[in-house]
């Protein structure tokens, strides 16, 4: 065997090795642990060949959902499950905030659901201590994903239609031939307002209650189409590609809002010109300052 030969095999089994190491496996097995749930939808098999999608999407507030919102799923579990309806916190209960904030959780075993309640609560009553910090570690590998959005909600607004999504697949607008990197599939749900109004907008948790932990999709509909906006959620917010920039971006407040000054000078007289009096009023200019502040987007602002 020649050294060349054996060099080549060597890549060959480099290849297989490193093809092994990245199933793009989103298998309907249940997860026990955040750290299989990961490897169930990891972005960062997407990174090598999506680098700068990757690194937007890194930038944007879904990759930090979870996290970012802390104080707000703690008062869920800790105040309204546990004192005020005094409801056992189970995996039908957190995914009323997981099925926007982390949708990776449904396939997750009802105790490791349950787990990451808890551990919601630690890292928000616990933060700057030890174990705060280490249950805050590990929930912020939980987010909206690359997969949250192109395999488990892509097709979700028409469920009926799609069935579940196929695990694995990537569901895209053009269902791009991605040679042997994965499997893609056109489906244009994805880049229609609908999409992002599943989790922007009113949700129905399983057990018929409705959530509204944001507004905006309500607006866009009933204000903006209704007066015949034509453009999408995505037409607006994926100019820069997957950064999604919002109401934390300043660049893109100014631009929402419509900012048309009017003055009117004019001159001013307080009091009388009585010939008598020593020292006649003046004429004072004046102005009518008039501001107009429009707003541009395609809802209401701010959201929340
Ligand atoms: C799986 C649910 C989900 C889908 C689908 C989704 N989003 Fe989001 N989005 C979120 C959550 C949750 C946040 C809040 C994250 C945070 O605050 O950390 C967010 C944040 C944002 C923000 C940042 C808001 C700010 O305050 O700066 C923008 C903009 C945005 N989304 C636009 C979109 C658009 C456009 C689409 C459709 C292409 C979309 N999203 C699809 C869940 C979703
Ligand atoms: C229908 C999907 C959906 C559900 C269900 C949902 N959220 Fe949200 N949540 C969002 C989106 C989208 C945003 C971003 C809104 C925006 O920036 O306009 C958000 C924002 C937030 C924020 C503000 C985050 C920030 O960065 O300031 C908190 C806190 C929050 N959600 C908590 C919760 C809690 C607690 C629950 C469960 C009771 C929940 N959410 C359920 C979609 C959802
Ligand atoms: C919040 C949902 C959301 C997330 C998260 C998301 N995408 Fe997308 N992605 C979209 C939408 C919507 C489109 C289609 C945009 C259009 O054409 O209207 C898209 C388009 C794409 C495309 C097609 C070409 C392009 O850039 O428009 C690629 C490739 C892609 N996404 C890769 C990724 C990768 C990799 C990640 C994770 C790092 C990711 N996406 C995360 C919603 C998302
Ligand atoms: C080995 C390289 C490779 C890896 C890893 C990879 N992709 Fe791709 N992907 C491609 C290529 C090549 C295309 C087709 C050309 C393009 O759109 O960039 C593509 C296309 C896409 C598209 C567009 C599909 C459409 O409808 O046009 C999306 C979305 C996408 N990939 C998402 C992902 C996500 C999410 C991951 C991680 C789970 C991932 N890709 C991992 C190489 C890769
Ligand atoms: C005509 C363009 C346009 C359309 C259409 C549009 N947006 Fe916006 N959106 C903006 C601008 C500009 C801002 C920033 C204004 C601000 O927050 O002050 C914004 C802000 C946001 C924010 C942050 C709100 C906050 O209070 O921080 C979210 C989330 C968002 N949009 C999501 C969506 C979704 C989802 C849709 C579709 C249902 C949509 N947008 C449609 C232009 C648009």
């Amino acid at each position: 065997m020649n050294v060349r030969l054996l060099f080549s095999i060597t890549q060959i089994l480099l290849l297989i090795t490193f093809l092994g190491a990245t199933p793009l496996s989103a298998s309907q097995k249940e997860a026990k642990s955040i750290d299989e749930l990961v490897a169930m939808f990891d972005e960062s098999q997407c990174m090598e060949c999506h680098e700068e999608t990757h690194s937007e999407w890194k930038n944007s507030w879904h990759s930090k959902a979870v996290i970012s919102s802390l104080k707000g799923m703690h008062n869920f579990i800790a105040i309204g499950l546990k004192k005020e309806w005094e409801t056992p916190l189970t995996k039908a209960q957190i995914m009323k905030c997981l099925d926007c904030h982390a949708p990776t959780v449904k396939y997750a075993s009802e105790e490791l659901a349950v787990e990451i309640g808890n551990m919601i609560v630690t890292a928000h009553k616990m933060k700057g201590t030890k174990q705060g910090d280490a249950a805050k570690k590990e929930l912020a590998k939980l987010n909206v994903g690359c997969l949250s959005c192109h395999n488990i909600k892509a097709g979700a607004v028409a469920r009926g239609l799609h069935g579940e999504p196929a695990p694995g697949m990537i569901y895209g607008p053009e269902g791009e031939d991605a040679d042997d990197a994965h499997e893609t599939e056109e489906l244009v749900d994805i880049t229609r307002s609908s999409f992002c109004m599943q989790c922007h907008g009113k949700y129905k948790a399983a057990d018929g209650e409705t959530i509204q932990c944001n507004t905006l999709s309500g607006s866009y509909q009933n204000t903006y189409v209704a007066q015949g906006g034509s453009q999408t959620c995505q037409d607006c917010h994926m100019k820069k590609g997957h950064t999604f920039p919002g109401g934390h971006d300043l660049d893109v407040v100014k631009e929402g809002l419509g900012l048309q000054v009017e003055i009117v000078p004019y001159g001013h007289l307080p009091g009388t010109l009585k010939k008598k009096v020593k020292d006649p009023k003046k004429w004072i200019p004046s102005a009518v300052v008039n501001v107009f502040i429009a707003n541009k987007t395609g809802h209401r602002i701010p959201d929340g």
